[in-house]
């Protein structure tokens, strides 16, 4: 299950002008700065593979990396970035919405939850639009590391809220795994599960 070559492949703005092969792929979706570009970088073991940035909203395409020349991992633009215009939130949404209603070879979505932070609301939104819609995921939570000593939840607390929340939603809760960027925790246990879905 490991990664041994990773190459970017194109940004598209529209889920028609996306690669037009079989290849299975999984997209990495969630709210602005909750780390999608540094998972991937995590993943594949390289800091600038996908750009990062402190500031919300660098990503704001669909970008197709294409990983051992077989299966694809898509950052997309994360969701709920405040400063956005209405109209530039508007156009989001459609597109992705459009990119994870058409997409055959979509296998799963990587659905990305900032565990140093209490449930979101939007967050929480998206997770009901993906299973009304049928649409796979597997919970990531990001930022696993991050201790807020005086104020605040623990990230397994954060996790354990979330996962509450969405219960009844659920006759079968999605696969979730924890995951830190900073310290690699949870990087072999997602590579795994990511094999173990391509090979369904
Ligand atoms: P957009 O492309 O703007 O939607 O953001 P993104 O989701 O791609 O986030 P990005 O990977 O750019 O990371 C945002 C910020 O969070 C950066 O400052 C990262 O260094 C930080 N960050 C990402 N993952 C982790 C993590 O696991 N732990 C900690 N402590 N910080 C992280
Ligand atoms: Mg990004």
């Amino acid at each position: 299950s490991q990664i041994k070559e990773v190459e970017f492949v194109k940004s598209s703005g529209r889920a028609k002008d996306c690669p037009k092969d079989d290849r299975p792929e999984f997209a990495i979706l969630g709210r602005s700065n909750v780390g999608k570009s540094s998972l991937i970088n995590a993943l594949v073991r390289k800091k600038e593979v996908a750009l990062t940035s402190k500031k919300p909203g660098k990503t704001q395409l669909i970008n197709h990396f294409l990983v051992n020349k077989s299966w694809y991992i898509v950052d997309l633009p994360g969701y709920g970035f405040a400063r956005a215009s209405n109209a530039a939130r508007t156009d989001w949404s459609s597109f992705t919405k459009g990119y994870f209603l058409n997409r055959d070879t979509l296998v799963a979505v990587l659905l990305l939850i900032d565990a140093s932070v209490p449930p979101q609301r939007i967050d929480l939104d998206c997770t009901n639009w993906l299973g009304r819609n049928n649409i796979p995921m597997t919970f990531v939570f990001t930022k696993c590391d991050k201790l807020k000593a005086s104020k605040g939840k623990r990230p397994d607390e954060n996790i354990r809220d979330f996962q509450e929340l969405i219960r009844e939603n659920y006759k079968q809760h999605p696969a979730w795994i924890m995951t830190s960027s900073v310290t690699g925790l949870g990087r072999d246990e997602l590579l795994l599960h990511l094999s173990q879905l391509r090979n369904y």
